[in-house]
């Protein structure tokens, strides 16, 4: 059974506020994006990595690949407008020969490499793989435009969705190739329009996803914590 990893990393980072690309601020002086690349280095049920970025960084990109001696990652490639864009563009360089797509943002450094193999084990069963954890606050439906509650959701059947995302190869390109407009936040959202079971897997509550400059914050303080 052979997984690639497709890491989406060509965002902006527009939430963050940074000059730079989200994945490339330093996070205790090593780019954020180098932390997950390091964990599936390390994962034997990892076969390669491909990573897409910004057009314009590639080069950058390239040479922390091989600062770090991230040798699983074999492609680099310019990410598209959204996404879903970019994700499509790391399909387009799978292996022939590949049985599984793991797919994990950019975005969250602390994927553990037990997570990693829960979900291509749960993969192998079910095909199609989720992270995710039980939401802790309460959440309401809330009319945007009237700043008025419309109901309170219950709270014992929501769950945050995280990546690392599993699927059968053959599934995530059908699941693509779809024509969906509506925004698509991940990839499991697609998978679900084709009627096909998404399963759950139990995440993490410290596989956060790097989203506002708050998030940076709690980030080095889960680093400190583990040293
Ligand atoms: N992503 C991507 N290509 C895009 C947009 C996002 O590969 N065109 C990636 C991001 O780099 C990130 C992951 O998808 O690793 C999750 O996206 P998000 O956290 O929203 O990152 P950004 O889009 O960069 O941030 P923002 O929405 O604040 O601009
Ligand atoms: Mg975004």
């Amino acid at each position: 059974m052979k997984t690639q990893a497709i890491v989406p990393a060509a965002g902006s980072g527009q939430r963050l506020k940074f000059k730079i690309p989200k994945p490339l601020v330093l996070l205790k002086s090593k780019p954020l994006i180098v932390y997950c690349l390091e964990k599936f280095q390390k994962c034997s049920l990892i076969d390669s990595v491909i990573l897409v970025v910004q057009k314009k960084y590639l080069a950058r990109f390239k040479s922390i690949i091989k600062n770090y001696r991230l040798t699983k990652v074999v492609h680099v490639i310019g990410g598209g407008k959204t996404r879903r864009d970019s994700v499509v563009l790391g399909l387009k360089v799978l292996d022939k020969d590949t049985d599984f797509i793991l797919v994990h943002d950019g975005a969250r450094p602390f994927i553990e490499e037990s997570l990693i193999e829960r979900t291509i084990a749960q993969a192998a069963k079910h095909q199609a793989v989720i992270a995710s954890v039980p939401v802790k606050p309460t959440i309401k439906q809330v009319n945007c435009k009237k700043f008025i509650v419309e109901k309170t959701l219950e709270r014992s059947t929501l769950w945050e969705v995280q990546t690392p995302q599993v699927f059968k190869k053959d599934i995530l390109i059908k699941a693509h190739a779809q024509p969906i407009t509506s925004e698509i936040t991940d990839d499991a959202a697609l998978v679900e329009k084709l009627g096909i079971d998404v399963h759950v897997v139990m995440g993490d509550y410290r596989n956060i996803k790097i989203t506002t400059p708050e998030d940076l914050v709690l980030a080095e303080a889960l680093l400190d914590s583990r040293n």
